[in-house]
């Protein structure tokens, strides 16, 4: 018994490691002011930063840029200085520095050493980010500036030698160098001397060049030690170099919370400044966005993203909360959620006491009470697993078994799909998935859990003969692979009802497309005569070229699906018959559609395959008239489409009865030939008919001659195809 309660944990401990569940939403993280535009181009400035073209309340004192819209793309200015990035978190820009030089010619010296000065701002030329770099052989370069005291660095490089060993990538004093800088520099200016005019290494450094570079940016290359300014006009005289801003004056201790030019607003906190220079903002763990703005800093949806959540036990509950999230066990379990593998179990508690009072022979209740959990899961289990059975065998399961045991059929295309499988794929058979409802059941459009679009029938078993046209149409259809078949990919046994699954063809049946009210939907005469040629040769592909002889039995015009480009795709082979199976074609009952019977086979009960020559005939007469098969509005005598056909024929009339758009399209003689072939199929000698197989070559035939090698002609065909397309 305590191994039963022992086994039921395990299993809950073992359930399978699906990710937590997560209940959250996300939003996006707003960086400006509500009111404010805060865009140059396609860069966003965030708050404290503000456009000198928005309202002042849109960016604190000494942050406002420029937007240079005259150049293109637009650019990012701070006085004139080009802002390249700017970020919260490193509080840091980007800006554009110049290049100072001392260059030397035979006759002239040429220089420039510029000055930076961001006093009025609060900024500072980042220590960390930048280094004072120079270049060049016969100098000694220094920067000058203010933090507080007098502050001067410099670099003295001698290097006669071209040969003296300059590492390309490596500025190690060797025609390279580099100091770094102070905290909190706010100005400073560069000069550069040489020490003898650069008359000795004239031949391969002329100039020499200082500037304060980001320290991830320059790479010391040889060749920047050549040419005469060329390192300076490569680089457009500029260099990025790093500023630190910070909001300044006071450390967070001394700045007062209530003050309203406190800059960290909700659910944000202060600290100093890496610059020394003030105070900057930071969002509270659990938040984001910009801690400037009134609700910037917006709390982290923790539990959307598996890496920022803790929340690792298979089925813990991941709920997010202001500033964090709550990973719980769900109802009947306990634990610590947070833990993978074993986080959750149903009652650890109870489990422990359960060890303890079994070991005291105490808690045997509370095992017994598993026990008969356990049991009953077994048995309902069990009960499942019988009404599966069940459902198999009533489902033709033994009969399918029969079949495959037989060798009559391969099966190794077809799937057979689980009910549930099936429940999830038809979102539990709803309504609006209902695609047709017929003689042998309702259609639903499904989708597979691969993302495969199917229709599968629910077939109504009613008796016996239900049944074994259900598991006729599995054989059959099993055997077939020709593209104007309709594909099955599978069935089901063990649902309440049997299910076909078949490959899912998007515009309808042929009969409701002949007789829909909407004649503008029409199509052309050439795809009639496509749609005509294409059943044709599936049908003939199923009395000669298939495996075994198969009957279709009813050809109709509901049972021939089209795809959206009028492919034609034969389905609903419930009475179909593989000939082998059924050598006497002898039935004790007359199975098919009224309307396409073949007269003879409805007096000798035999059905031969120039019964479906038949049927095809009545699919070729609605082609060609759009009438109904079974009409009650034409007189008596004319009701149905057959006789009408032939008494105009006879009359010579016939030419009144057909459709009038394809008398527009169709040449005379085409027309002619299809009509004829029509009257060939419906004679009432069997024996005089054409085989299918002739009647899908002159078909074939008429649609090549059809398809001319004047260019205007087909043109047109091409034209009004699309114009249907379009039109649907
Ligand atoms: C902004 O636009 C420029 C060019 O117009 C492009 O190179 C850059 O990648 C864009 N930046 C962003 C963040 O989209
Ligand atoms: C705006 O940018 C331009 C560069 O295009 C610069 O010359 C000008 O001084 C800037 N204006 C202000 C007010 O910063
Ligand atoms: C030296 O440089 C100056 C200005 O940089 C230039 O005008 C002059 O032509 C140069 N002389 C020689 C010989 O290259
Ligand atoms: C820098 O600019 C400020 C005003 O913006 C000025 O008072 C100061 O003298 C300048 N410093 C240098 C070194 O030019
Ligand atoms: C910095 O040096 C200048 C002259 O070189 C001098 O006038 C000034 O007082 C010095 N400033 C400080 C803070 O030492
Ligand atoms: C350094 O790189 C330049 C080009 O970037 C190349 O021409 C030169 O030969 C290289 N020198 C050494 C020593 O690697
Ligand atoms: C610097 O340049 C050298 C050679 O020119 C190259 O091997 C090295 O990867 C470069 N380093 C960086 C950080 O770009
Ligand atoms: C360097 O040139 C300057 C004039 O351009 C001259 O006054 C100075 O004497 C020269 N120095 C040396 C060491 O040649
Ligand atoms: C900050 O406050 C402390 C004492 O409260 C004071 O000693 C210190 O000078 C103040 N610092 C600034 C920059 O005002
Ligand atoms: C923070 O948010 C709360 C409620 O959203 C609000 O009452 C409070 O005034 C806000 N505080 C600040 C500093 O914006
Ligand atoms: C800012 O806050 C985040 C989490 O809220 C933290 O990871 C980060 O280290 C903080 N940064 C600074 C500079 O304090
Ligand atoms: C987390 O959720 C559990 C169960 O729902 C609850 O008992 C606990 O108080 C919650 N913790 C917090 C911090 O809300």
């Amino acid at each position: 018994m305590a191994l039963v309660g022992m086994l039921l944990l395990q299993l809950l401990l073992w359930w399978p490691p699906t990710t937590a569940i997560s209940i959250s939403s996300s939003s996006s993280v707003a960086m400006v002011k509500p009111h404010c535009k805060g865009k140059c181009w396609n860069v966003t400035v965030p708050y404290p930063f503000g456009l000198d073209d928005d309202p002042i309340s849109c960016y604190r004192e000494g942050f406002k840029l420029n937007c240079s819209t005259t150049l293109d793309p637009p650019q990012l200015y701070i006085g004139n200085t080009e802002v390249l990035e700017m970020s919260l978190l490193p509080a840091q820009l980007r800006v554009l520095n110049y290049i100072g030089y001392d260059c030397y010619n035979s006759t002239d010296n040429d220089y420039d050493f510029p000055s930076f000065n961001v006093s009025a701002r609060p900024f500072t030329f980042s220590d960390t980010g930048n280094r004072f770099t120079v270049i060049g052989c016969d100098n000694y370069a220094r920067i000058t500036g203010l933090n507080g005291r007098n502050f001067t660095s410099g670099c003295s490089m001698i290097c006669n030698d071209q040969q003296s060993g300059f590492i390309n990538g490596s500025c190690s004093g060797i025609g390279c160098c580099q100091t770094s800088i102070p905290k909190g520099l706010k100005s400073f200016k560069l000069y550069i001397d040489s020490y003898n005019n650069h008359t000795d290494v004239s031949d391969f450094n002329p100039c020499a060049y200082a500037f304060l570079v980001d320290s991830e940016w320059y790479n010391f290359s040889v060749s920047d030690l050549r040419g005469y300014k060329d390192f300076y006009n490569r680089n457009r005289q500029n260099v990025p170099m790093v500023l630190d801003w910070a909001i300044e004056n006071y450390p967070c201790e001394n700045v007062s919370r209530s003050d309203p030019s406190y800059a960290c607003r909700n659910n944000s906190e202060c600290f100093n400044s890496p610059n020394g220079r003030g105070y900057l903002c930071n969002c509270s763990l659990g938040y984001q966005g910009n801690p400037y703005l009134d609700d910037g800093c917006q709390d982290v949806d923790e539990c959307a993203d598996p890496a920022t959540n803790e929340c690792k036990a298979p089925l813990a509950i991941c709920t997010n909360m202001p500033g964090g999230y709550n990973c719980s066990c769900p109802d009947g379990m306990d634990g610590d959620g947070r833990k993978s593998g074993s986080g959750c179990t149903a009652h650890p508690k109870k489990q422990s006491a359960v060890m303890e009072e079994v070991a005291l022979g105490v808690g045997l209740g509370i095992v017994m009470l598993l026990a008969i959990y356990w049991l009953y899961g077994v048995l309902k289990k069990r009960h499942l697993r019988r009404r599966k059975e069940i459902f198999f065998e009533r489902n033709g399961g033994l009969l399918l078994q029969e079949k495959i045991l037989s060798n009559e059929t391969s099966f190794e295309k077809l799937k057979v799909f689980t009910a549930k499988e099936l429940e999830n794929a038809t979102d539990y058979y709803n309504e609006d998935r209902i695609l047709g409802r017929g003689g042998q059941g309702t259609v639903y459009k499904g989708m597979l859990a691969d993302g495969r679009i199917v229709a599968v029938k629910k077939v109504k078993i009613v008796d016996e003969n239900r049944l074994k046209q259900f598991i006729n149409e599995i054989v059959i259809l099993s055997q077939i692979n020709h593209r104007n078949v309709v594909k099955l990919f599978g069935c089901c046994l063990d649902a309440e009802f049997p299910l076909l699954i078949y490959e899912f063809i998007s515009g309808g049946n042929l009969a409701e497309r002949i007789h829909e009210k909407n004649k503008d939907l029409l199509f052309s005469w050439n795809i009639r005569l496509k749609i005509a040629t294409e059943i044709a040769s599936a049908v003939a592909y199923l009395h000669s070229a298939a495996s075994i002889p198969i009957y279709y039995r009813d050809i109709k015009s509901s049972s021939i699906l089209l795809d959206e480009k009028y492919t034609a795709k034969v389905s609903d082979f419930g009475i179909s018959r593989l000939v082998e199976n059924d050598k006497t074609h002898l039935t004790t009952s007359v199975q098919g559609t009224f309307g396409y019977f073949d007269p003879e086979y409805f007096q000798s009960y035999q059905f031969t395959e120039k019964s479906d020559v038949f049927s095809f005939g009545v699919v070729l007469l609605e082609l060609l008239t759009v009438e109904k098969t079974i009409s009650s509005s034409r007189s008596s005598e004319d009701r149905c489409l057959v006789t009408y056909f032939a008494s105009s024929v006879r009359e010579d009339h016939f030419f009144k009865i057909l459709d009038p758009q394809i008398k527009q399209e169709g040449k005379t003689e085409e027309l002619q030939a299809v009509a004829n072939l029509a009257m060939r199929c419906l004679n009432t000698s069997g024996r005089e008919r054409p085989t299918m197989m002739e009647v899908a070559s002159e078909l074939e035939r008429l649609r090549r001659s059809d398809e001319p090698s004047v260019v205007p002609d087909n043109g047109q065909e091409v034209e009004i195809f699309i114009n249907e397309t379009l039109s649907l």
